[in-house]
């Protein structure tokens, strides 16, 4: 089973193909140095860069794999949620490329992706001790917390009321004068810095049920600046130091907190933060805590990757005893729900 997989959802064109439930090939061509220009990115620049790049990132994808399109059995493509315009671009190439090679097209949730980053390693494991598996998914524009009974069965038990994660880290990047995307800049920053040095609000850290909310943070760090202007680089590392640790006691907190609540076998991490140093150490720490098996996914899947969405499509398609159903006619959708 040879799945090409396709992602365009925001500022990453992406191609990948994966067999039997392995990675064969993953490219990622990021825009990230386009947008970084105007301190975030643009959906209509970020759809026009796209175009270009998909025939080549795709021919890429094949050409590490070593295989030619002849020899994919399916197509999996990013459905939503993310950019409608960038969606598109990724949509209706997997669509043309279905049509053409008389192959199904499977959509998938770009959410699902972040999720099945988690299973790039070749699951032999049974997944009887997998699951329950608990879930925390941070990304620029998501804040989640799932737990998976078994493939495809998926329940949020806990998001941002606001802001996510990601959006925290590049806001108040963004107030520090850092760059676009500001997570990577503002986490660099802050291994200089003093965690402590600054007591930032942590919001709905104690709140009973398993929501979070971000957007309180960034006000007051825009308080701080206005009231101390940042003077020099030793405070800038003190700022972006507390910063990250408020961002992360949170995110560890209420991870903690669902764990108690749901006692999952293993817990997981996904999604653009997943990428952040301090989160793994400390998520690593949780699973070692509770005694839970843990899968933290290596860096280049952590950020959009289409490797992610191919292996949402070959659990589907396994989820039918290697039956490739057939896809009826379907179009991004911006704000596709996870089910
Ligand atoms: O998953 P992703 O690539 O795109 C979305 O689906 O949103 O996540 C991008 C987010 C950005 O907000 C970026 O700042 C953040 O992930 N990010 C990080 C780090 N690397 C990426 N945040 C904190 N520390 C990092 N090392
Ligand atoms: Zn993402």
């Amino acid at each position: 089973m040879r799945i090409l997989a396709i992602e365009t959802s925001c500022d990453e064109t992406a191609a990948a193909v994966i067999e039997n439930g392995r990675v064969k090939s993953n490219i990622i061509a990021s825009q990230a140095k386009l947008h970084g220009k105007y301190g975030g990115v643009v959906p209509e620049v970020a759809a026009r860069e796209h175009v270009p790049a998909i025939i080549p990132t795709i021919k890429l994808a094949l050409k590490d794999a070593k295989l030619s399109l002849k020899q994919i059995d399916a197509i999996a493509v990013t459905q939503g949620p993310g950019l409608m315009t960038s969606l598109m671009v990724g949509v209706d190439t997997a669509r043309a490329l279905g049509v053409a090679l008389g192959k199904p097209v499977i959509p998938v949730n770009h959410l699902e992706g972040h999720i099945y980053a988690n299973f790039t390693y070749h699951v032999s494991r049974n997944t009887y001790h997998i699951f329950p598996a608990l879930i925390l998914i941070v990304s620029g524009g998501h804040t989640l917390l799932v737990l998976m009974k078994n493939h495809g069965k998926l329940k949020i038990v806990g998001e941002t009321v606001d802001d996510a994660a990601g959006e925290a880290f590049d806001k108040t990047a963004k107030l520090l004068g850092l760059g676009y995307p500001g997570g990577p800049a503002l986490a660099k920053l802050a291994k200089q810095g003093n965690p402590q040095a600054f007591n930032f609000p942590r919001p709905m850290i104690n709140s009973k049920n398993l929501d979070f909310s971000f957007s309180g943070l960034k006000t007051a760090v825009l308080y701080k600046i206005t009231k101390h202007v940042p003077r020099n680089m030793y405070h800038k590392t003190n700022l972006a130091a507390s910063i990250q640790q408020a961002i992360i006691d949170v995110l560890i907190a209420k991870t903690e907190q669902a764990i108690k609540k749901y006692r999952p076998k293993t817990i997981m991490l996904g999604g653009g933060v997943a990428a952040n140093n301090l989160l793994r150490q400390r998520y690593q720490l949780l699973s070692i805590n509770y005694q839970l098996n843990v899968t933290i996914p290596a860096l280049e899947y952590c950020t959009d990757n289409a490797a992610m969405i191919g292996l949402v499509a070959y659990y589907k398609i396994k989820g039918q005893r290697s039956k490739v159903k057939k896809y009826g006619p379907f179009s991004a959708d911006p704000h596709l729900m996870l089910k």
